[in-house]
C-alpha cells in the first residue's frame, strides 16, 4: 500500500479509542469546508450560528474579550460577527469544536498537541496569505492544520482504555516533537501511524479527499511525491513552525519566498495563537 493511499486497516482496539474522539459537527465542517473569504457573508453567517446556542455564546464572549473598551454591550451574534469579521469567527468555531477532544489542561499532553495543532493551522493560514498563488480556501487550510495531528490523540486514548501506563507514559514524552522516531516507534507500538488514524476519522467524518490525503502525508519528505498542493502547504506549515529542525533542514523544504520572512511570519503566527489561547483559557 503506498503512503497516498488512506484506506489503512485499524485495529480493532483503536477503533474503540476512535470512538471517543468526538466528530466535528456536520454544520461546521460544512461552513469552513465550503466557505472561501471572498463569498463569507457576514449575515449568513450570523444566520447560521444563531441556531447553534454553544457556538453563538462562545463567540458573543470572544467579542467581549475583542471588544474590550467598547461603550455598547454586545448582544447579538449579527453585531458579534460585525465586530470580530468573518475569518476570526470561521477560527473561533474550529478551534472551540475540536477543543473538547483535545483537552483543556495546560498539563496535559493533549493540551500540547492542540498548542501544536493551532501553530500549525494559523501558519497555513499565515502561509497561504504570503504566498502569491491559490492553493485552498483560508479556512479549509486552518483546519487542516489544526486536525492533522488528531491521530495522536486516537493513540494516547487507546494507550489509556487498555491501561498501558508505562507506555503511555513513554508515548506523551515524544507525542508531541518527536518525529520520525516517534512516527517509528507507533509503526512497532500500534502498527499504524497517527497519520493513517487521522486520515480515518476526517474520512469517516466526510471530510473532502484533499483533507484526507494532506493529513495522510504530513510528513513525507519527497518533494516530488506530495499527492496535492494542500500536502505541500501542510508540510511547508509544519517546516515553518517545527523548532527542532536547523535553519538549512528549513531552507532545503520551504518555497523560496517564504524562506526570508521566516522570522516575521512566525512572530505574528504566534500572536494569533497566544490570542486564540487567551480567549479559550479566560
Ligand atoms: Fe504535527
Ligand atoms: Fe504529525
Amino acid at each position: 500500500m503506498t503512503q497516498e493511499q488512506s484506506n489503512v486497516s485499524i485495529p480493532i482496539g483503536i477503533q474503540t479509542a476512535i470512538k471517543n474522539i468526538k466528530p466535528i459537527s456536520p454544520y461546521v465542517l460544512e461552513m469552513v469546508t465550503n466557505t472561501s473569504l471572498e463569498d463569507l457573508s457576514l449575515l449568513d453567517l450570523a444566520r447560521k450560528l444563531s441556531f447553534e446556542p454553544v457556538l453563538s455564546a462562545r463567540i458573543l464572549d470572544a467579542t467581549k474579550a475583542a471588544a474590550y473598551g467598547l461603550s455598547k454591550e454586545v448582544e447579538s451574534v449579527f453585531q458579534a460577527v460585525s465586530i470580530l469579521g468573518g475569518r476570526r469567527v470561521l477560527d473561533i468555531i474550529v478551534a472551540s469544536s475540536l477543543q473538547d477532544s483535545f483537552g483543556k489542561s495546560f498539563l496535559t499532553v493533549e493540551y500540547d498537541i492542540w498548542e501544536h495543532s493551532l501553530l500549525v493551522a494559523y501558519a497555513m493560514q499565515g502561509m497561504l496569505r504570503e504566498l502569491d498563488m491559490f492553493i485552498t480556501p483560508l479556512a479549509r487550510g486552518f483546519t487542516t492544520g489544526l486536525m492533522h495531528d488528531i491521530g495522536k490523540l486516537v493513540l494516547l486514548q487507546y494507550l489509556k482504555n487498555e491501561k498501558r501506563d508505562a507506555e503511555l507514559a513513554e508515548f506523551s514524552k515524544y507525542a508531541v516533537s518527536g518525529g520520525d522516531k516517534a512516527i517509528d516507534a507507533e509503526r512497532i507500538l500500534f502498527r499504524v501511524t497517527h497519520m493513517d488514524i487521522g486520515a480515518y476519522l476526517a474520512k469517516s467524518w466526510s471530510m473532502p479527499e484533499e483533507m484526507v490525503t494532506a493529513i495522510a502525508n504530513h510528513h513525507m519528505k519527497d518533494k516530488r511525491r506530495f499527492p496535492n498542493g494542500l500536502t505541500r502547504l501542510l508540510v511547508w506549515a509544519h517546516t515553518l513552525v517545527d523548532k527542532n529542525l536547523t535553519p538549512d533542514q528549513k531552507r532545503s523544504m520551504l518555497p523560496f519566498s517564504i524562506i526570508d520572512k521566516q522570522e516575521e511570519l512566525l512572530a505574528s503566527i504566534q500572536r494569533e495563537v497566544d490570542n486564540i489561547i487567551f480567549f479559550f483559557e479566560k
